[in-house]
């Protein structure tokens, strides 16, 4: 079985490290089937595919393709352009994507693969515009399509040449279903993560010196926020939740991340956030690390992570590697994000931008050194049995074949 993988972007956004999950876990469990990679750009998802031997090769796309459209999103209706605007573009490129599919025409014929796998919005369109009719093209979802009305109308005409659908969680199949018709043939398929790299034993990133303070007092407990900087990933709920403990709480809150793109708008930049900050009198009680490499290692350095996401999160894949890392997990509870966790149980969840039921939960466990042992103890088993990259493979093979 051979199978080709579309994928737009060449960094490891959380689209592509699933990506890369899905590729190293299909390799062990099935080591006599060909998987090949197509990227538009170059970057870090290249280097690790060729290192797990995927067959890389890089068919960057003509400037106006790359600029097109919601890429850099970095979630639901992360930087959703105007229609007109989006139109506009559209036009521009529409002489240089002829050229592109020539190109991608002859990759895939020279890949002759079995399925072709699309892994991001332009892609799933290139790929059923670039594919031969007799070969199945699967479209794997991470957001929610309907958020992107240009993408959600355009996928709609061409979801007659999907043989299938896999979406992250059964809020996005749900969201998928309404944009696209309910003859698709839809399955759900949750995220992995690489547990030898997230698990509770190993290294832990010095959070207080990435953000320039001194060192938390014994007995403090660190609280962060690890996220893109989109706007709806809900910083400024972290920060009201955090000035609204009371001052003696033994509590540090960390921003962790940074902007992908010096651009306004839909991002946050860290000066803007450590203004609020300020407003809220917790400058002292707050540090931003930047954006960090080594995720498993500021996740274990964390006593509680949050995930505050204002909009639906279409699964949360930070939420998954915090609770193989052990932590004590407090997510937002909607979209996926709710699907993955039960509260209570591995996890506690608060309403979506509700900053003072997040100040409630993190008062709670700061307080308690055994209530977040349990819950960390109960993440880090269920992730062991849910997340793991075997799981996926496992999942993942019969729609192959299915499609085969
Ligand atoms: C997208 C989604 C996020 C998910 C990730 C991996 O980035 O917004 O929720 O975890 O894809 O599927």
């Amino acid at each position: 079985m051979k199978i080709l993988y579309l994928n737009p972007a060449g960094h490891l956004g959380g689209a592509e490290r699933v990506l890369l999950d899905l590729m190293a876990g299909m390799r062990e469990a099935k080591s006599d089937w060909r998987l090949d990679l197509v990227t538009a750009m170059d970057g870090a998802l290249v280097t690790a595919a060729r290192e797990i031997g995927v067959a890389v090769t890089v068919a960057a796309f003509p400037r106006p393709l790359a600029r097109l459209g919601d890429a850099g999103a970095g979630g639901p209706a992360g930087s959703q352009m105007g229609l007109w605007k989006v139109c506009g573009r559209l036009g521009a490129a529409a002489p240089m994507v002829g050229g592109y599919l020539r190109r991608l025409r002859r990759t895939i014929a020279e890949s002759a693969p079995d399925v072709v796998h699309t892994n991001g919005f332009k892609m799933h369109l290139l790929g059923v515009w670039a594919t031969p009719r007799a070969t199945p093209v699967l479209w794997h979802l991470h957001d929610y399509v309907r958020m992107r009305p240009m993408m959600s109308r355009l996928l709609r005409l061409h979801a007659r040449r999907c043989a299938a659908v896999v979406a992250n969680s059964r809020s996005v199949a749900a969201d998928a279903r309404a944009a696209l018709g309910a003859d698709v043939r839809m399955f759900t398929v949750y995220n992995a993560v690489d547990l030898a790299r997230f698990n509770p034993d190993g290294s832990r990133l010095d959070l207080d010196a990435l953000a320039g303070m001194a060192p938390l007092a014994a007995g403090g407990v660190r609280v962060g926020l690890p996220a893109t900087m989109a706007r709806w990933k809900g910083h400024e709920t972290f920060l009201h939740a955090i000035a609204a403990l009371p001052r003696d709480t033994p509590v540090r809150g960390y921003v962790i991340g940074g902007p992908l793109y010096q651009t306004t708008g839909s991002q946050y930049q860290i000066d803007e956030l450590r203004a609020i900050a300020g407003r809220l009198g917790i400058g002292d009680r707050v540090g931003f690390t930047g954006f960090v490499d080594d995720a498993a290692s500021a996740l274990r350095a964390l006593d509680i992570v949050v995930h505050a996401s204002t909009q639906p999160e279409p699964f949360g894949l930070v939420i998954a590697e915090a609770m193989a890392c052990g932590r004590a997990v407090i997510a937002s509870a909607g979209g996926g994000a709710a699907e993955i966790i039960s509260p209570g149980v591995n996890a506690l969840d608060h309403a979506p931008g509700d900053a003072a039921a997040l100040a409630a939960r993190i008062a709670e466990l700061a307080a308690s050194p055994g209530e977040r042992q349990r819950l960390g103890t109960a993440a880090f088993r269920f992730a062991g049995q849910r997340f793991s990259r075997a799981r996926l493979a496992t999942e993942m093979t019969p729609v192959y074949r299915g499609l085969a």
